[in-house]
């Protein structure tokens, strides 16, 4: 089965999770626009959601499809988002932001209830970090904080790699007017940790793990769905 027929049917098995009234969060990426599509054909059998987008793009894409939308400052508490992933770990800790929108994405999550992954299985790892981290940085002192970055990491003891997001020639700017430095560390042994001291830098504006935020992973292979639930004890 090709990757995007699996994106499908993990955007399917979603639905599934979806109830008439529910106020969803609504993901970004190829996978998550591959839920809006599904989502979009229940909308027009008379499904009652209403969806705050994670991206300017799941946006446009969910008024091209007449999904209603809302804000979440109308909407401040969703009952359940659904969204990709870069990479999902046995305890559903997350690499996110490979599509730049993990600010967002993050703060949608937060104001879920639950939070629901769907990926092919080529996002599933044993550890994260082969996949760049996405840390969203202000534009503001941007040699200070990739500075601040690489003592950070170096006091973690771990190697890092990591360069300017770019579309072309140009920076990336995501959504939200900062940018997107991507960090290869290869394998991130204690995400925690890597999380707190990204959060201690103040140019850091968000970094792509997303630790204890998932309840479910919804993941396609050929063999067929496989359900992960969050162990949070
Ligand atoms: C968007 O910023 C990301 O967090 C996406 O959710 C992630 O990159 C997964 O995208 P795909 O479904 O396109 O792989």
């Amino acid at each position: 089965m090709d990757p995007k027929t699996l994106k499908i049917e993990a955007a399917r098995a979603a639905l599934a999770y979806v109830e008439d009234g529910m106020k969803l969060g609504i993901g970004t990426g190829s996978t998550a626009e591959e839920f809006v599509r599904l989502l979009a054909v229940r909308v027009g059998a008379g499904l009652k959601v209403i969806g705050v987008p994670t991206s300017e793009r799941t946006a446009a894409l969910c008024n091209e499809l007449g999904v209603p939308l809302t804000t979440l400052d109308d909407e401040p508490a969703l009952d359940l988002v659904i969204d990709g992933a870069d990479e999902i770990d046995p305890q559903l800790s997350l690499i996110k932001g490979g599509g730049g929108a993990l600010l967002r994405e993050k703060i949608v999550a937060a104001a879920s209830r639950r939070m629901i992954v769907i990926a092919d299985k080529s996002k599933l790892v044993s550890e994260l970090g082969a996949f760049p981290l996405p840390v969203e940085v202000n534009r503001f002192g941007l040699k200070a904080t990739e500075l601040a970055i690489s003592a950070a990491v170096a006091g973690l003891g771990l190697n890092c790699d990591f360069g300017l997001r770019m579309t072309g020639d140009e920076p990336f700017v995501t959504d939200g007017g900062h940018l997107i430095i991507d960090a290869s560390f290869g394998r991130i042994r204690d995400a925690r940790a890597l999380s707190e001291a990204l959060h201690a830098i103040p140019g850091v504006v968000e970094h792509g793990l997303f630790l204890g935020l998932a309840d479910v992973a919804i993941v396609a292979a050929e063999s067929g769905i496989e359900t992960i639930t969050a162990n949070r004890h």
